[in-house]
């Protein structure tokens, strides 16, 4: 029998687009008003009110700080992705961080208990573990190893985070026993390295995938944007910090992101593929002292791709036997892999975490994280595979 729930890739390109047939287009309406004419005070009064309480949408969108129809079509496009009741746009990827942090304040005057506690697991991106470690949103912060959330969980704890596949070092966490070993506590997954496509938090138990969608939701490098996807219940709370701290997503964004969906399933894939060709190369080559990739047996003994994931997707880290002067000048030498942060383009970039994404982290964490400074994070894009390893082979010393 042939089954009538569609593949991910169908879903991707017809996501956001279910009423075109009804409006008469075959592109996204974009909407840039920054204000709505109101219908009649007491509707106005209504939609405000039911906007303001964290509700999707209103008969009026009032004001785009409340509502954008361009970015409403996008976040139930990406929800459907995640399998999740609601996605939330914001402007980048850290203010869908910072909002997800800011509704946990929302959930404890709710229900009047205190909770400023947060259990995290590094390596996680450079930004977040700053504005985690920087005490900016008052909470205490405890930084633990995968194994040891069960103890470090408290009653006054209010979130666990991780990331998996981390950046830089690409280490794989196990969702699942982490969401198990947080028991009640929410457990929010930065999703950005996996995407949808690869990886489904949600589905093994996460409460919150969080999204730096300037990375392979946008895809072409030309986007800053942030998605959460998560339950109805918290999605309420997120919506509230989004119209307080006025972090959302610009309308045009959401119409690059919507037209960046339906190529989403087959970037990742091709990306996907020249990573698994150019991390065996780098495996073997003598410049390269280490890879990490979980595509490689050796990164992932405990076979976490094949337990939680599609495939191990498309950014590799190396080591150069080198040393640091190595990684500055092999990073500087490529023609095709860009020297420049960030990841998730159709063309490779190539960074030094250490100097760079990560340069914000304390130096002890970084260590303790695995962040060397002979490491080379490669974002790896859709190019011929056999045109990245030359321009790879030519620069590696
Ligand atoms: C894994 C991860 N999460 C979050 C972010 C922050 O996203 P943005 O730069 O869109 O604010 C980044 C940015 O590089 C990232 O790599």
């Amino acid at each position: 029998m042939v089954s009538m729930t569609k593949h991910i890739d169908t879903i991707a390109v017809h996501a956001g687009r279910e009423d075109f047939q009804e409006l008469g287009v075959h592109s996204a309406p974009l909407d840039f008003s920054s204000t709505y004419p109101i219908k009649d005070l007491q509707s106005g009064n209504e939609s405000i009110g039911g906007l303001a309480a964290g509700n999707a949408t209103a008969d009026s969108p009032i004001y785009a700080r409340l509502h954008n129809p361009t970015v409403y079509r996008y976040e139930c496009a990406f929800a459907k992705l995640e399998n999740a009741d609601a996605g939330i746009a914001f402007a980048s990827g850290m203010a869908a961080i910072h909002a997800v942090l800011m509704s946990l304040k929302i959930r404890a005057m709710d229900d009047g208990i205190e909770r400023n506690h947060i259990v995290a697991v590094r390596p996680i991106y450079g930004c977040t573990d700053h504005l985690l470690c920087s005490g900016l949103l008052g909470f205490d912060v405890d930084w633990v190893k995968e194994n040891e959330i069960k103890d470090a969980v408290r009653a006054d704890t209010a979130l666990v985070i991780i990331e998996t596949p981390a950046n830089p070092t690409l280490s794989l966490v196990d969702i699942a026993d982490i969401v198990a070993q947080a028991g009640k506590v929410p457990v929010m997954v930065d999703n950005t390295f996996a995407t949808p496509l690869l990886q489904s938090p949600l589905a093994l138990g996460a409460t919150f995938a969080v999204h730096s969608a300037t990375k392979y939701l946008g895809g072409h490098g030309d986007v800053m944007a942030g998605m959460v996807a998560t339950n109805e219940s918290w999605a309420a709370h997120i919506r509230q910090i989004r119209i307080l701290t006025g972090g959302n997503m610009h309308p045009m964004a959401a119409f690059l992101l919507l037209r960046s969906l339906p190529t989403l399933p087959m970037r990742v894939e091709r990306a996907q593929q020249n990573a698994i060709y150019l991390a065996e190369k780098l495996d073997a080559h003598p410049a390269v002292s280490k890879v990490h990739f979980p595509g490689l047996t050796a990164c992932d003994p405990r076979g976490l791709v094949a337990k939680q994931m599609k495939g191990p997707g498309s950014v590799i880290a190396i080591e150069m036997a080198g040393g640091y002067d190595a990684a500055a000048s092999t990073m500087m030498r490529t023609k095709l892999f860009v020297p420049a942060v960030s990841l998730g383009s159709t063309d490779s970039l190539i960074e030094h975490p250490a100097g760079l994404t990560h340069n914000i982290v304390a130096e002890d964490a970084r260590e303790s994280s695995g962040i060397t400074e002979n490491m080379l994070r490669l974002a790896v894009g859709i190019e011929n595979q056999d045109d990245l390893w030359a321009d790879l082979e030519a620069a590696l010393i």
